[in-house]
């Protein structure tokens, strides 16, 4: 029998301040109109001053735990996908197991920007299925609001913050994780970047980002490593039953949508009470689905993100 990691339950948590669009109306020159028509972003949600990303992380792998039915020393290992940690170290995955209560297993943060996730679970499932962990806890957790510039009307009107959990764990059978397709390319880097870090301006530093440029290479490489993974998968997009893509502008995951010749109702839309979570995005729009009842046993589900570096990537599971 072939071993498979398999999603058991999936958390979320948001911090509690909700923004609309109105309120950049009066700090750049936006509009809601603007932001809806070009991003499908209405709204999100902005962590309280002092709430840290491991606090967020914390809540959201209790919540998962909860649905999973298990207590946080069946997990042996612990991985976090962030860009915007509490601290340059230690790991926001450490925090989280000592947040936990947890002394036993490993614990590591994974840093692929809105493609973390997506190389955090592929990662996951590499050690399930080597036998090195039987459950992991896989997180997305972020604070873009930290590095946002709050007079660049092109960056800070699209991201959110907010914290995503799956816990996988190892079964026999045909559910789980069927294939990934992890891509990078580090010449890519000035579309999107954070202009400070630790060996350089020694200051966290903000967000920059070609969005235009971004928007093309996203419509074009996500429905290319989407129908790579389901390739190594076995599957046809035919097959599949829901893209749950991460969430930067409704605009890109139409067009990807169409490119993998999915109906739109087949798509998991949070981005618009969400905006852009980065690596959050999708393990929030996988919980907030599942809490629904969208998902039955057996479906086939694809993800896929891109993010700075560029990095990009997907993964075709089984639910
Ligand atoms: O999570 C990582 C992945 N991120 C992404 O994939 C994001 C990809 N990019 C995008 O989602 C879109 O490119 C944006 C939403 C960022 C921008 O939309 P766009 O349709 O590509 O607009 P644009 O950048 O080509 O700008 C069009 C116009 C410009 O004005 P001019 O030069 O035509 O006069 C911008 O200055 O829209 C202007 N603009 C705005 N106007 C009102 C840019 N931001 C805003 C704004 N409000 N917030």
């Amino acid at each position: 029998m072939t071993i498979r990691s398999v999603i058991r339950a999936t958390g979320q948590y948001l911090p509690e301040r909700i923004v609309e669009n109105s309120w950049f109306e009066d700090k750049v020159d936006t509009s809601d109109e603007w932001i809806r028509s070009r991003t499908g972003i209405e709204r999100r949600h902005f962590a309280a001053e002092g709430e840290t990303t491991s606090q967020m992380a914390i809540r959201a792998a209790e919540d998962a735990l909860n649905r999973a039915g298990m207590s946080a020393d069946q997990i042996d290992a612990l991985i976090v996908a962030t860009s915007t940690p509490d601290l340059t170290f230690p790991s926001v995955a450490t925090m989280v197991q000592a947040g936990l209560s947890l002394k036993t297993g490993f614990a590591f943060d994974v840093q692929a920007v809105c493609a973390g996730f997506v190389f955090a679970l592929a990662n996951a499932d590499g050690m399930i299925r080597s036998g090195q962990a039987q459950r992991v806890l896989v997180i997305g957790a972020e604070t873009f609001s930290r590095i946002l510039d709050w007079e660049d009307r092109g960056t800070c009107v699209l991201f959110g913050d907010g914290a995503g959990a799956v816990v996988l764990e190892a079964a026999e059978g045909e559910r789980g994780i069927l294939a990934s397709d992890l891509n990078s390319d580090g010449s890519y880097r000035e579309i999107l970047y954070v202009d400070g870090g630790v060996s350089t301006t020694g200051n966290a530093g903000k967000l920059r980002m070609q969005g235009n440029v971004l928007f093309r290479h996203a419509v074009e490489k996500l429905a290319e490593t989407a129908h790579a993974a389901i390739d190594k998968a076995g599957l046809t997009p035919q097959d599949v039953d829901w893209l749950v893509p991460h969430q930067a502008n409704a605009r890109i995951i139409a067009a990807t949508a169409q490119r993998m010749h999915l109906p739109m109702e087949k798509v998991i839309l949070t981005v618009a009470d969400h905006g852009n979570t980065s690596a959050a995005s999708i393990p929030l729009a996988l919980a907030v689905a599942d809490a629904a009842g969208r998902f039955s046993k057996g479906d086939v589900i694809v993800t896929e993100a891109i993010g700075g570096g560029l990095s990009w990537g997907s993964v075709v599971l089984r639910w």
